[in-house]
């Protein structure tokens, strides 16, 4: 069943999620988050859920068509399984369809008996476009989840990993995902377990600038 998250007005005025944890510093959220891959076994609240899909929203999206669909998976035996389905999937292609003996780094990776393709996060949220161009705004959408739930005192991780898995018809059948929707990207999310490290940023490569 698709649900809308609330009832509101066309314009939205007010922050969807305010709690008193919450830092509104977008350079702090900018510069802070992290690809988080260990997660405690805390679940998280719907109240959580619904506050980063209401940051997402407010992505940016061409002539505002708005053209993002979420599906948020929380069931912990139904994880497992896409993950195993996913992890069986890239031993034989990769994520975008590149079959994986081009990269031994990846198949590696994904052969290792503890490689758990969402990282054990206890929910995970996935974007689908809602036509074939939108890929790009969902994109968007994916950035200002993972900025809201950082501010929020939750980890997230893309997983571009899962993109075969769930671009397949059976899942998307199973998902209630139009054939027509595209899908975007796999977000895991929970609450993160110890620290991450920040990775490493080249200098912004300006090639013009006149
Ligand atoms: C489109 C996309 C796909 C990604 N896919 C995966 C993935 O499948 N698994 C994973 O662990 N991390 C994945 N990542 C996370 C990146 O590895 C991570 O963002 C990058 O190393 C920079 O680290 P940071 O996000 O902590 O700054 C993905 C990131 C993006 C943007």
């Amino acid at each position: 069943m698709m649900t809308s998250l609330s009832a509101r007005a066309e314009v939205l005025e007010v922050p969807r999620f305010s709690g008193p944890e919450v830092m509104t510093d977008v350079f702090e959220a900018i510069y802070r988050r992290r690809a988080v891959r260990n997660y405690s076994n805390e679940p998280v609240s719907r109240a959580e859920i619904e506050g980063v899909l209401e940051a997402a929203i407010m992505a940016p999206s061409a002539i505002n068509a708005q053209p993002w669909a979420f599906v948020v998976l929380q069931g912990h035996e139904e994880l497992a399984r896409y993950a195993r389905e996913g992890r069986d999937l890239l031993t034989n292609t990769a994520g975008d369809g590149t079959p994986l003996t081009g990269s031994n780094e990846l198949l590696q990776m994904v052969s290792a008996p503890n490689f758990e393709l969402f990282h054990g996060a206890p929910a995970v949220i996935i974007i689908y476009a809602t036509n074939a161009n939108a890929v790009a705004e969902c994109f968007l959408a994916a950035q200002n989840l993972m900025l809201a739930a950082w501010a929020m005192g939750l980890g997230t991780c893309p997983i571009g990993l899962a993109r075969s898995l769930f671009e397949q018809e059976p899942v998307k059948v199973e998902l209630k995902i139009p054939p027509s929707w595209s899908h975007a990207l796999a977000i895991a999310v929970g609450h993160p377990s110890g620290e991450t490290a920040p990775t490493p940023r080249r200098a912004a490569l300006v090639v013009t600038w006149r």
